[in-house]
């Protein structure tokens, strides 16, 4: 299985300070953001991973992570997205370097605290389709949401103002190849995205999608409130690495 994490992305919500710097390169107490998912994705047994950046700063993660030593890995592969044309878009850039294989994507702003290594062998063992983490929150309209009918998905909204659950998608995505075409079919959304949850409800219409539900905390670091949060919980418990 691929790994992919997607650092792109202009990241305005946390201006100014990422007018000058990008946002998976700020600090999240000990390290930079995106040391996290990718320690992720290497305590999981994943080591041939991509990472998708953009804007002004690229040049900075070939600094920082080099050939990914420190993480214990020998090789990393860099690609760059113009622009912020969604999540999705940022996955395209990675179609060759998949390939037929199945692919785990993590998002770049997201910290877990626990090891992904059971979600990641469960995909492994899944013939087709894709796979999800959910995970209960306080303010799900930030997220995708998930409208649940007993233990099925039925459909993921895209930060919903009346959420159907207390749920929202973590930035942990597996795939199968179908995700190509999927993508290749789809419409930027009204701000102009192509949206991860579109390819989500794909596999969900598909009958294909399964999920867990996490354990341990999660968070993203896009926001300033986020920002602060992630750099607490990382600091008061630690990560698989921290
Ligand atoms: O954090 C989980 C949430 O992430 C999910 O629940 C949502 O369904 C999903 O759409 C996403 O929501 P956000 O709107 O918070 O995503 P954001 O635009 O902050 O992008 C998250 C990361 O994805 C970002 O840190 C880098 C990467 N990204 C994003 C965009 C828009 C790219 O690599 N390229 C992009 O063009």
């Amino acid at each position: 299985m691929k790994g992919v994490v997607l650092a792109g992305g202009l990241g305005t919500r946390l201006h100014p300070i990422t007018k000058v710097t990008n946002k998976h390169l700020l600090p999240i107490y000990r390290k930079p953001m995106v040391y996290y998912p990718i320690e992720s994705l290497v305590d999981a047994g994943i080591d041939d991973i991509m990472l998708v950046t953009g804007g002004n700063n690229a040049g900075e993660f070939l600094r920082l992570l080099q050939n990914g030593k420190e993480f214990g890995l020998t090789h990393l592969n860099y690609t760059y997205q113009e622009g912020e044309g969604g999540i999705a878009e940022a996955l395209a850039l990675c179609r060759d370097f998949v390939d037929n294989d199945k692919v785990l994507v993590i998002l770049g702003d997201n910290i877990f605290q626990n090891s992904i290594r059971d979600h990641v062998e469960a995909f492994a063992r899944q013939e087709r389709g894709a796979r999800i983490l959910i995970k209960e929150v306080e303010d799900p309209e930030r997220f995708g949401v998930p409208r649940l009918d007993g233990d099925r998905i039925v459909e993921i909204i895209e930060k919903p103002t009346d959420p159907p659950s207390s749920y929202s998608v973590t930035g942990i995505y597996c795939y199968d190849s179908q995700v190509w075409d999927v993508i290749d079919g789809l419409e930027p959304s009204a701000r102009n995205e192509l949206e991860i949850t579109d390819v989500n409800n794909f596999y969900v219409n598909q009958g294909s999608m399964e999920y867990s539900v996490l354990e341990g905390w999660w968070t993203d670091a896009g926001t300033f409130e986020s920002l602060k949060k992630a750099t607490e919980l990382v600091a008061e418990t630690g990560t698989v690495k921290a």
